[in-house]
């Protein structure tokens, strides 16, 4: 056999090596180049030619040497690279297969579930649930509403006026009476849920933005005693338990006579408590009867018809409700807080 057939057959050898057989390459290499493989033999049988020969016949052995050398690398380099493959392919994980997270289902806020409660227990007492713009003018929030140029609530320490002072981000629902008032004649009963915004420091019982709800019912004979019914059968409707409710003389430039609606301390029964700042009750709603400036403002006939109102702190009613003691846990958002009322 001469050198090129060698060269040929070891070449042939090296590439039919596949991958299970890795190992197999050294000693294909030993076989050629090892010390009694059949290139060494030749190298080692150079003594018995003449000097030409001997350059000759070494120098293609050597090349020859050098070239299976290179043979071998090459396919071990070829080898090891589609073992890589095989094995990432084998890996290679199947997104169709595969649930990142288990699924959650989402929930509304405790915000949110209050209202739509609030919203359910009004419509079965006959009322209707309208929405008004946060963003409004000083005759929605203010002028229309019988509230003077002086007031201090219109000081920039408690309201946030847009730009140019023209506008304000309401801040009470109230103004939305006056958007039904305006948009429809009386019978009137609606109710006004929205986030509402206050210019105030935060802590465990305020912050800059909450929400109410405002109610409003206009019509022919409707009287204080109608006021009190419904609030009290709300409260019952709400709580699903019978909460003693406190009229207390207020004052609101919108309603004359004016009241604010103490509810029964649910959370401490009464006794005193941090949310209750200790006196057993809870503040949760401003309410009276409209004035009748307020009708002279939207061009209702004060002599013909009466109406009442309210506004409610969703905050506070949730609070209440759950026994919640810091209301600033609804605006961070964590959901350890936010899970407990997932339904
Ligand atoms: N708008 C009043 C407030 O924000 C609440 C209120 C509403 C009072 C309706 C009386 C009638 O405090």
């Amino acid at each position: 056999m001469n050198i090129s057939e060698i060269e040929q057959i070891a070449k042939l050898a090296i590439e039919k090596i596949k991958t299970s057989q890795l190992c197999e390459l050294e000693n294909l290499k030993t076989q050629y180049l090892g010390k009694n493989g059949k290139i060494t033999q030749i190298l080692k049988s150079l003594s018995q030619y003449s000097v030409e020969e001997k350059k000759l016949i070494g120098a293609s052995a050597n090349k020859v040497k050098s070239t299976i050398e290179k043979e071998v690398e090459n396919r071990k380099d070829f080898l090891n690279e589609a073992i890589l493959e095989e094995k990432l392919q084998k890996e290679k994980a199947d997104p169709s297969q595969v649930f990142a997270f288990p699924f959650q289902k989402g929930s509304f806020h405790p915000i949110m579930q209050t209202i739509q409660d609030i919203s359910t227990s009004f419509k079965t007492l006959g009322f209707s649930v309208a929405e008004g713009p946060e963003i409004e003018d000083d005759w929605h929030n203010f002028e229309a509403l019988n509230i003077p140029e002086s007031h201090p609530a219109r000081d920039t320490q408690d309201t946030f006026y847009l730009e140019g002072f023209k506008n304000l981000l309401r801040t009470h629902t109230s103004p939305g009476q006056i958007h039904v008032m305006k948009k429809q004649t009386p019978p009137v009963k609606v109710i006004v849920p929205g986030r509402v915004y206050r210019n105030e420091a935060s802590d465990a019982s305020h912050s800059s933005t909450f929400h109410q709800v405002e109610g409003l019912s206009v019509g022919e004979n409707i009287t204080f005693k109608s006021l009190k019914e419904t609030l009290a059968e709300f409260v019952r409707n709400f709580f699903n338990l019978e909460l003693d409710l406190r009229f207390r003389p207020s004052y609101f430039q919108f309603t004359e006579p004016s009241s604010e609606v103490d509810i029964q301390c649910f959370f401490c029964k009464g006794k005193g408590c941090r949310i209750c700042k200790n006196s057993g009750w809870i503040e949760t709603m401003g309410c009276g009867m409209v004035h009748p400036n307020v009708f002279k403002a939207v061009n209702y006939d004060c002599e013909k018809y009466t109406g009442f109102a309210f506004g409610m702190g969703v905050e506070r009613l949730t609070m209440l409700k759950y026994g919640i003691d810091d209301i600033r846990l609804f605006y961070e958002n964590d959901l350890r807080f936010l899970k407990q009322f997932s339904v």
